[in-house]
């Protein structure tokens, strides 16, 4: 992926509004690639990307497969290190910072569903790894899995489950411990993806009306703002 540009469009939300069933997020999320590079062996695979995600909200990276955009969602996450540039969110270098501590939410393209446990275990996973108690993880997970629709499957396995229902399970899990950040690599479609979204934000604001004003702006694509990249790779 080289030489993104960024699409404009007009988005009113405020960074305050993350703040999510009455507890501020720690940090906003405004998210910049500074010139990031990517390499295996001596090819870039991500050559010289700069791009400014605003805090909350739908920002997409569309490119031709083998593009880069999964090494670039990796780099962001902390999975994958960062050859060249910065990535910094709020203004803060976390180019090193390990998966764990950025704490971001992420939707893997094969889901990642654990298949040793159910539905109810993948989406406590997050609260568990935070040590958070029991009875918030109760009520945690059964709100996130109500965003996704999943209440009555939270016995079920992955292998139980269809392809939709497994990508609802991955976003309750990378939502349910509210992180301020949320990284999808290819979800399947808006109308899969942006309910949940909506009704997690409903909760977040308060504000039904402005949720459905930019569901309804949003969809089908689900990203005001995009970055496109022209060319294929090779
Ligand atoms: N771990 C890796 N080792 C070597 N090459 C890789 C690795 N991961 C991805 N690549 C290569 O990087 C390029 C970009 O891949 P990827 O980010 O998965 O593209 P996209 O998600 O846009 O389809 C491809 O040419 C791919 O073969
Ligand atoms: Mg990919």
């Amino acid at each position: 992926m080289s030489g993104a540009a960024p699409l404009e469009t007009p988005v009113k939300r405020s960074p305050s509004e993350m703040a999510v069933q009455g507890k501020p997020a720690t940090g906003k999320g405004a998210i910049t690639l500074d010139h990031i590079v990517k390499r295996y062996a001596e090819e870039r695979v991500v050559d010289d990307v700069t791009v400014d995600i605003r805090a909350g909200k739908f920002f997409s990276l569309l490119g031709p497969s083998g593009s880069g955009k999964t090494t670039t969602l990796m780099m962001i996450a902390g999975f994958a290190s960062v050859d060249g540039g910065a990535i910094r969110v709020d203004g803060v270098d976390i180019s090193n910072v390990s998966p764990q501590r950025r704490g971001f939410g992420m939707v893997f393209q094969n889901y990642a569903i654990f298949p040793h446990l159910n539905v109810f275990e993948n989406v406590a996973f997050p609260l568990r790894a935070r040590r958070i108690d029991e009875r918030e993880i109760k009520e945690r997970v059964a709100w996130a899995l109500g965003l996704v629709r999943l209440e009555r499957f939270s016995d079920r396995y992955a292998r139980q489950l269809s392809g939709g229902q497994q990508q609802r399970v991955a976003i309750a899990r990378a939502i349910v411990f509210h992180p301020t950040v949320v990284l999808m690599d290819e979800p399947l479609d808006a109308a899969e993806i942006a309910p949940p979204f909506l009704r997690h934000a409903e909760t977040c604001s308060g504000d039904r009306s402005r949720w459905l004003k930019l569901a309804v702006d949003t969809m089908p694509s689900l990203a005001p703002r995009t970055a496109a990249r022209s060319q294929p790779t090779r």
